[in-house]
């Protein structure tokens, strides 16, 4: 069912809370103090509202990422480069088997706006789903005053190596980014630069891990270093990662320090396929038919690689790509 003209609209206001209901297609969102509600024509979802502002905030900062973004089992997006697909019940057997089961496509522009109106009006000041819970307050109660800053963390692009003179400042106390509770034991050594002549100025280098220990935001990347369809980001991880993320292609994790546990579940079913501990110096892939969803005990940084080649993700749908990278012979 595709409706690629459809926008967001404000739907009522309610008086007891504060906070307005939106429709979107044919679904419709609205929250109470403590959870979300989306209805469809044969069916309604309800969902923590933490955890459905979590997933939320990062699935528009994202730009919806590469394939699926469960907001539980039942609820999420799923990428088409250009559009989307918002569902509920599609990729679980139970609610198939029903028949009450939804699937809408939009325009992404016009995801991006719902999702981005709907945050707005169930985000009060003090709440940053994007900090780790241990780290902001509580979304739940009625609505406060409407928080004025960016719900989001712009990308910010370097035209340089960071640090290099003429571009952005590394991350210090001076620019508000002090070394997180969760790394204040690491050694931040700067690395010994020694250029040769006729190169000073053009050479740099900085300590990764004291930039991302200095990252406020969890499950959310934190540099990223893109060479044509390769991107490479990092990450400071707390809590559990917020949605539940189905891959359309292989992802490989790199775990740089502390501790991430990974539930990994079949795409299509949600049944559970196997659990990964990962530690310092592991390395593992994500295969391309599966959900997983992350649990860090403590704040874990972790380096993700993505193959962002374009129409990929229809090589890995059609066959013609096993689902995992390397065959052990
Ligand atoms: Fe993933």
């Amino acid at each position: 069912m595709s409706v690629l003209d459809a926008k967001v609209e404000r739907l009522s206001t309610d008086p007891a809370t504060g906070y307005t209901a939106f429709r979107l297609g044919s679904f419709t969102f609205r929250r109470d103090e403590y959870f979300a509600h989306v209805s469809w024509p044969k069916g309604s979802h309800i969902i923590e509202v933490d955890r459905f502002l979590r997933a939320m905030v990062r699935d528009i900062g994202w730009g919806f990422f590469y394939g699926w973004i469960f907001f539980d089992d039942i609820f999420g997006t799923t990428n088409h480069y250009g559009t989307v697909d918002i569902f509920a019940g599609s990729y679980d057997k139970g609610y198939r088997e029903a028949g009450i089961d939804h699937l809408e496509t939009f325009t992404a522009e016009a995801v991006s706006e719902a999702f981005e109106a709907i945050s707005r009006d169930w985000i009060s000041e003090g709440y940053d789903p994007l900090n780790a819970p241990l780290e902001t307050g509580s979304p739940i109660g009625p609505k406060g005053p409407e928080r004025t800053d960016p719900l989001l963390r712009a990308f910010i692009a370097a035209d340089r190596m960071l640090g290099l003179p003429g571009d952005k400042p590394v991350r210090s106390d001076e620019t508000g980014h002090p070394i997180n509770r969760a790394f204040a034991d690491l050694e931040y050594d700067a690395p010994e630069i020694e250029c040769a002549p006729g190169f000073e100025g053009q050479l740099h280098a900085i300590n990764l891990f004291e930039h991302i220990a200095r990252s406020d935001v969890t499950w959310n990347p934190s540099i990223s270093a893109v060479t044509r369809a390769n991107i490479c980001c990092v990450t400071s991880e707390e809590h559990m990662l917020p949605v539940i993320h189905g891959n359309d292609r292989n992802e490989w994790f790199i775990q740089l320090t502390d501790e991430i546990h990974w539930s990994i579940a079949d795409k299509e079913t949600g049944a559970p396929r196997g659990r990964v501990v990962m530690r310092p110096g592991d390395v593992c892939a994500m295969p391309a038919d599966i959900r997983h969803q992350g649990f860090a005990p403590k704040r874990a940084m972790l380096m993700v690689m993505e193959n962002g080649t374009p129409g990929l993700e229809q090589r890995y749908a059609s066959g013609e790509l096993k689902p995992y990278p390397v065959d052990f012979r």
